[in-house]
């Protein structure tokens, strides 16, 4: 037995066991996540959906992160990622690496799912607001009290919703003129052959999901890369070598940095994969038994809470035989199919995650950026302690960085 939240939860132990909660949702298993989750996400939030109703919801989304869809959302996230690489290198000194790639991925996120230029300030008021309501959401006090996390989260939740509300309206009227589509929201708001499409408050739930989803998980996952180069200056090399080869390809092709760049990135992509098998960013999720069942021999009973941890999973199932040396190399020597049934960064089954594309783009057009202009340093990488507090891994030293323009 483990916990989630302070109640005793039934842990899966081996990926395998793992793999049956996780796909057998709507048979013996169903979504369990604390009741407070309705509020501060909104009902019609796709993590809060079951069954049909999510099955419905999860495909009148899915066009917004199609391959196509997110190659299209390339050019944007270059530009801000450039800008904000070209900005740390500019401060001449260490920048807190980790608040300052958390602000760089709530601005991506926000700018491709509203497909608009955000002000500054205004991005930064919104990852205020959403820091606090993350605060609320991981709480095992959630009362209404002005004092308390849960109820901070209550009044940023409010606020977040009329700013997503007017975003919404906005876009509906942009659609009405005729105007292309610039982001998520645009392709979230069109009714598929059938004509059915997102309801107003479907989209406000949703946008609020996505935006959690797509930034605190993308902020551990490049700080995770970027400690695990700063130790592996190989990897780093390596990394580069591929970067400046794809670079002189696209420039005598006439290309940028786009969409097409991402298929050529085989060992960026290994690096990112192999950062999120040493140190799973979600660190695990629950479930609750639908009905009696055998889980590996152990009678589960109707209702009790599941956790699949993903990141006990990661360290200790016996076919990595602990392992934890950081080599890329491994998912380019057929490991890759051999491990992905069983290492589940982005979860298994029918929710897994339906933004995995763009957080492999983001990581991508970051590394490319960062590999082809800059070098960098991770003060004192080889001690960073990581804290375990939910939602995700967290470095504790903040990470200082140093970002230097190659000449
Ligand atoms: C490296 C970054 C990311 C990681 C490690 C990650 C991980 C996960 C995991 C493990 C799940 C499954 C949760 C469960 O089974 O209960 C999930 C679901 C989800 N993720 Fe991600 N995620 C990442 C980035 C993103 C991004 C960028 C977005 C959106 C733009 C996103 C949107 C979602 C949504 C909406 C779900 C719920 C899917 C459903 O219930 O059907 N994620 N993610």
């Amino acid at each position: 037995m483990g916990e989630f939240l302070l109640q005793p939860a039934v842990t899966t132990c081996t990926g395998d066991l793992a793999r049956e909660v996780l796909t057998s949702e709507g048979d013996k298993t169903t979504v369990g996540w604390p009741a407070h989750f309705d509020e501060l996400f909104g009902k019609e939030a796709m993590i809060l959906q079951k069954g049909e109703g999510h099955r419905a919801l999860r495909a009148l989304m899915q066009p917004a992160f199609t391959a196509e869809a997110v190659g299209g959302f390339v050019p944007r996230i270059s530009e801000i990622a450039g800008s904000y690489l070209s900005s740390w290198a500019g401060q001449g000194g260490p920048v807190k690496g980790y608040d300052s790639l958390k602000q760089m991925a709530f601005d991506v996120i926000l700018q491709v799912v509203l497909g608009k230029r955000c002000a500054p300030d205004e991005a930064r008021e919104m990852l205020r607001l959403f820091t606090i309501w993350t605060q609320g959401l991981f709480t095992v006090l959630p009362y209404d009290l002005p004092f308390l996390a849960y109820g901070k989260a209550t009044r940023a939740r409010q606020a977040l919703g009329v700013y997503t509300r007017a975003a919404i309206k906005a876009a509906r009227e942009a659609a009405e003129a005729g105007e292309p589509p610039g982001g998520m929201l645009a392709t979230m708001l069109a009714k598929d052959a059938d004509g059915n499409g997102l309801s107003d408050q479907q989209c406000e739930d949703n946008i609020i999901g996505l935006l959690f989803a797509g930034h605190d998980t993308s902020t551990t996952t490049l700080s995770l890369i970027l400690w695990r180069l700063a130790n592996n200056p190989g990897a780093w090399q390596a990394l580069r070598r591929e970067q400046e080869a794809l670079a002189a390809a696209e420039a005598a092709a006439g290309r940028g940095l786009d969409g097409q760049s991402l298929k050529g990135m085989v060992y960026t992509e290994a690096v990112i994969r192999e950062a999120m098998r040493c140190n799973n960013v979600v660190g695990g999720m629950p479930r609750l038994a639908a009905r009696d069942f055998e889980l590996g021999g152990h009678r589960v009973e109707e209702g009790q809470t599941l956790l699949v941890p993903l990141t006990y999973l990661t360290k200790h199932d016996p076919r990595w035989g602990g392992d934890d040396e950081f080599r890329p190399e491994r998912w380019l020597e057929g490991g890759k199919d051999a491990a992905q049934s069983w290492i589940m960064p982005f979860g298994a089954g029918n929710r897994y995650c339906i933004g995995a594309p763009l957080a492999m783009a983001e990581a991508k057009v970051f590394l490319a950026l960062l590999a082809r202009g800059y070098d960098f340093r991770v003060a004192n990488a080889a001690n960073v302690a990581w804290t375990t507090t939910p939602p995700m891994a967290v470095p504790k030293c903040g990470l200082p960085l140093t970002v230097v323009a190659r000449s």
